[in-house]
């Protein structure tokens, strides 16, 4: 059995979806402190399988023990976290107690029992401003431009430290910026309350709701907008499941890999995309630049080509269209 804590979240749910495709038997484990209950019986919906969850705060040691006594586990695939940049920049102890102690108390019960394998969900953000595009694995870690980076970043280094003591199996998959939705629109990113990030401003602008603020157009970038690489979330499932059977593949040993199409688009060009696909006009204004936001990264994805087999498939025109239909589908429900 694989667990997938946190898969009742944005990136969580669509790899549910994707590992029950290939035929692995799944457990979600959520506290559902950042998604909602409703989840599940969407998934449900789209594999036409009952799914089989546990309401669980990874802090809680005791409970995640009990968790390991109670099923045979194979592989942890670790989603749950805060992910919040701005949040975490007013109250980074929430943070570091979150997102630390679960992936801590994680590795308690897999160093107890290290046959079990361990993917863990990082980001580009532990390389802030590369030096070097498009940026490789290998590439200078900077300081971290927030707590919550750092989180990812010290998570990092917790589990290679264990990796080093322990005969224990881990990858960490650094994802750059996931966006879209299932094909059926059934699943799709669930923000609670506003949205921080570009493409759910940008249906909710689409629906009416808001104008959308373009944060600077005096980059360094062809349009002076900046760029980022967009990936579509079914593409990054699919990674997990490429990583799932690589864990059977490797020795005990800690991996890392960036997980992004390897193109950069700005962030004018994403609005443009979403307004020809959807044939739909955004309303949206250039303000200033947002506080701590680099100005470009994409990234060098070769290492995951080749070793996870692994590959992004998905158009961003069709992503952009899964995200709208989403969009169109959830403002119906709530
Ligand atoms: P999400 O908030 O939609 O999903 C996270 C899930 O974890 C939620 O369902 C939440 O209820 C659950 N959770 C949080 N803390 C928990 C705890 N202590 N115990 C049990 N459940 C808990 O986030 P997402 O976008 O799906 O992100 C998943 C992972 O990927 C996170 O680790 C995030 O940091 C990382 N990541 C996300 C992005 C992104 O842009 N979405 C980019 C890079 C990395
Ligand atoms: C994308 C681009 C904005 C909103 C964040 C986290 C990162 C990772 C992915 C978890 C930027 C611009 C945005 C808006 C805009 N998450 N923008 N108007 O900042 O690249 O990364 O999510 O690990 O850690 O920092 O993503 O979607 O917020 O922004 O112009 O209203 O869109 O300036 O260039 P970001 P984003």
């Amino acid at each position: 059995m694989i667990i997938i804590t946190g898969g009742a979240g944005y990136i969580g749910s669509h790899t549910v979806v994707e590992l029950i495709n290939n035929g692995f038997e799944i457990l979600i484990v959520d506290n559902f402190s950042n998604s909602d209950i409703f989840m599940i019986g969407q998934i449900e919906k789209i594999t036409n399988r009952k799914i089989q969850y546990e309401n669980i705060d990874l802090c809680d040691s005791k409970k995640v023990f009990d968790l390991f006594d109670k099923y045979e586990i194979d592989s942890v695939i670790h989603f749950a976290a805060f992910k919040a940049v701005g949040e975490s920049v007013d109250n980074p102890l929430k943070y570091y107690h979150n997102n630390l102690l679960s992936l801590i108390n994680l590795l308690f019960a897999i160093e107890k029992n290290p046959k079990i394998g361990l993917i863990f969900s990082s980001s580009c953000t532990v390389y802030g401003q590369p030096d070097i595009l498009p940026v490789k694995e290998e590439n200078l870690i900077k300081m971290a431009e927030s707590p919550y980076g750092n989180t990812k970043q010290i998570c990092e280094e917790i589990i290679q430290d264990v990796v080093r003591v322990k005969n224990i199996k881990a990858i960490s998959l650094r994802y750059f910026n996931p966006i879209g939705a299932h094909e059926s629109a059934l699943i799709g990113e669930l923000p609670i309350g506003t949205p921080l990030n570009l493409v759910p401003l940008l249906t909710q602008t689409a629906y009416g709701l808001r104008t959308l603020n373009v944060y600077g157009n005096d980059y360094d970038t062809p349009d002076g907008t900046a760029i980022r690489d967009y990936i579509n979330v079914n593409d990054l499932a699919s990674a997990h499941v490429c990583a799932l059977k690589r864990l059977d593949e490797i020795t005990p040993s800690f991996e890392v890999f960036n997980v992004g199409t390897g193109k950069g688009t700005s962030v004018m060009e994403l609005i443009k995309t979403f307004e020809r696909v959807n044939d739909i006009k955004i309303q949206y204004k250039i303000v200033d630049r947002r506080q701590g936001d680099i100005e470009k990264v994409w990234a060098d994805t070769s290492l995951a080509n080749k070793e996870l087999k692994w590959k992004a498939k998905i158009s961003l025109e069709e992503t952009l269209i899964s995200a709208w239909n989403w969009e169109k589908y959830i403002r119906n429900v709530l």
